[in-house]
């Protein structure tokens, strides 16, 4: 479909009780990057995955930042209310429910943005090497949000204590944080893939209570 706001590739699901996912890359990336990984991670769900629309240096991005690790965060928010837009026009153009964002590093941060912006638009969200996106971020009710967050132990992007910044920012918002500091670096790794494959299938046994 290309009458969406957003550049995106979307799959249908195989197997109709699977959760649909958003897919969001890292920057430099593009639509076609995360559907391998969304394939491996979770069989015969729905894919949705949109391409970012900031270019820095011809590298695309969900939203503008200052230097590596300091967002425009008035940007930010914009980039973030427009990404779940896009996310409520997709679901009514392909029938699909309530999406679980996957996203990686820029698409980890600008899915947790999205969380603390504008709950109501995700289902629940695997973030891997996420930071804290809004220094003031908003009191959002997350109550039983499933999110997971991956860290990387020795990531030179995402400081230690940022991530467990982020576990707490949720945890205080009532969402449902499962969080590991893996023995890596900021590049996804078959061990994010297992955990995060893990992680799905623990959901897909328990009802979501936000995925209608
Ligand atoms: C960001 O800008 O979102 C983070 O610095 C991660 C990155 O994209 O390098």
């Amino acid at each position: 479909m290309t009458n969406l706001s957003f550049i995106h590739r979307f799959e249908p699901a195989t197997r109709l009780e699977a959760p649909p996912l958003l897919l969001l890359h890292g920057t430099g990336g593009d639509e076609n990057d995360l559907l391998p990984l969304g394939r491996m991670i979770a069989p015969g769900s729905a894919l949705l995955a949109p391409r970012g629309k900031v270019l820095e240096h011809g590298m695309p991005r969900f939203f503008r930042r200052h230097a590596e690790g300091v967002f425009d965060e008035d940007d930010l928010r914009d980039r973030a209310n427009e990404l779940a837009d896009f996310v409520g026009e997709a679901r009514k153009a392909y029938g699909i429910a309530r999406p679980i964002a996957v996203g990686f590093s820029n698409g980890a941060n600008i899915a947790a943005a999205m969380l603390l912006l504008r709950p109501d638009v995700l289902a629940g969200a695997a973030l891997l090497r996420a930071m804290v996106p809004l220094s003031q971020a908003p009191n959002a009710d997350l109550t039983g949000k499933p999110v997971l967050l991956l860290s990387g132990q020795s990531d030179p992007i995402v400081p230690r204590e940022n991530a467990v910044r982020l576990q707490a920012l949720l945890s205080e918002r009532r969402a449902e944080v499962a969080f590991h500091a893996l023995p890596l670096g900021h590049q996804l790794t078959q061990t994010d893939l297992t955990v995060t494959r893990r992680w799905l299938d623990t959901l897909g046994r328990k009802p979501l209570a936000h995925a209608s």
